[in-house]
């Protein structure tokens, strides 16, 4: 049996509860948030997608207020890190040196040194290190990744995607809008999509982003194309402007050249394929949602299973370098080139 503790119990500390509380062979024997409020009524449904909310049964679980006690007093085999995002790598780093394996959050870190201590982390302690893109694991999302790996229909000819939120307007006093904690709405939010692309993809050559800021806060609004080596129009679109009533949206549009697919996470049927004999099929896609399966995921490499690298830290790294260039473009009204991930070591040699 798996014992594991989750790290901050707002949103996600909630939504990681339910979903270790609901897989087989592990068990939740502590939780750890700063805040001695933090497991009360009001802290309740307070993030975009539903699912977090209701009674949260502690029973039988230790809560701490502070990490480093629970590190010391706990037996544990791993931890979920749900705690604001700048807080992210020395938690990770902690929790690796005492020697657990971690699922923290998305964005992994605020910037890529960080990110990169926590890959060293990671490979000194020879535990599991994955970062919560929850994207990959959503259902739709890798069911549209199978349809356009298997290649059955053709090539992709453009991609759109799709986040938009009220997380500005809904979370104003917290943490969220100050980007020196969050990253403010590109790595935050719109990272779910950058991160998508690059897994759909690869990594791009360059990027081409035009943002919109709201005078507290910063870039509350943007969309990049992503250029690849051929003609394909990859284009993703984020904000977390939108006034509450909106609520959240995510939506994908994939033209392939004898298909179409198409999700929007408030229909249903969620995710479609049109195809050029015009049919509309709905593929069969896994239950569940990605937050459930990516911890499932995680357990299972911890126990070792032939598992595939579905997301691998240095990608949630170079996620974070995407999006750098997105906001670098956004900002300059310029093309950004990425390169590779030897990028500077390769310039290095060219000159
Ligand atoms: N994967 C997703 O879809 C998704 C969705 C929302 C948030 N997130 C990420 O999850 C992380 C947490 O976001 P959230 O919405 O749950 O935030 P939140 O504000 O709802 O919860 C954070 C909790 O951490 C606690 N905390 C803060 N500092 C602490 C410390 N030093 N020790 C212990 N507890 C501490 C706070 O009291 C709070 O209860 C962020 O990195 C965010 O980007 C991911």
């Amino acid at each position: 049996m798996l014992k594991v503790a989750i790290l901050g119990f707002g949103f996600m500390g909630r939504m990681h509860y339910r979903c270790w509380r609901s897989l087989a062979g592990a068990t939740v024997t502590a939780v750890c948030d700063a805040d001695p409020h933090a497991l009360d009524e009001s802290a309740r449904n307070r993030g975009n997608i539903a699912g977090a909310e209701g009674d949260v049964d502690l029973a039988g679980v230790k809560v701490y207020g502070d990490f480093e006690e629970m590190l010391r007093q706990e037996p544990l085999d791993a931890l979920s890190i749900t705690i604001p995002t700048h807080l992210h790598p020395a938690a990770t780093i902690a929790a690796l040196d005492a020697g657990l394996h971690v699922l923290c959050e998305k964005p992994m870190a605020l910037n890529l040194a960080d990110g990169t201590r926590m890959i060293e982390a990671a490979q000194r302690s020879g535990k599991v290190l994955q970062i919560g893109h929850c994207i990959r694991f959503w259902p739709e999302y890798a069911k549209a990744k199978e349809i356009v790996d298997s290649g059955v229909h053709g090539r992709v000819i453009a991609a759109t995607f799709q986040r938009l939120a009220a997380t500005a307007a809904r979370r104003q006093q917290t943490w969220y809008v100050d980007a020196e904690r969050s990253g403010g709405m590109a790595l935050d939010l719109h990272i779910h999509d950058t991160d998508f692309v690059q897994y759909l993809f690869g990594v791009p050559q360059n990027v081409c982003s035009h943002g919109a800021s709201v005078p507290a806060g910063g870039l509350a609004h943007i969309v990049t194309r992503y250029g690849y080596d051929d003609d394909k129009l990859v284009l993703a679109e984020g904000g977390w402007a939108m006034m509450p009533p909106f609520g959240f949206q995510m939506r994908f549009h994939i033209a392939l050249e004898s298909a179409t697919l198409d999700f929007d996470f408030h229909r249903d049927p969620k995710l479609r394929l049109s195809t050029a004999a015009g049919e509309m099929i709905v593929p069969p896609c896994e239950p569940g949602d990605g937050y459930a399966r990516q911890i499932e995921h995680f357990a299972r490499r911890i126990r070792g299973e032939d598992v595939p690298d579905v997301v691998t830290p240095q990608e949630a790294l170079l996620s974070l370098r995407i999006i750098e260039a997105e906001r670098e473009s956004a900002h300059t009204g310029r093309p950004v080139t990425i390169g590779g991930p030897n990028a500077e070591e390769e310039s290095s040699h060219a000159v």
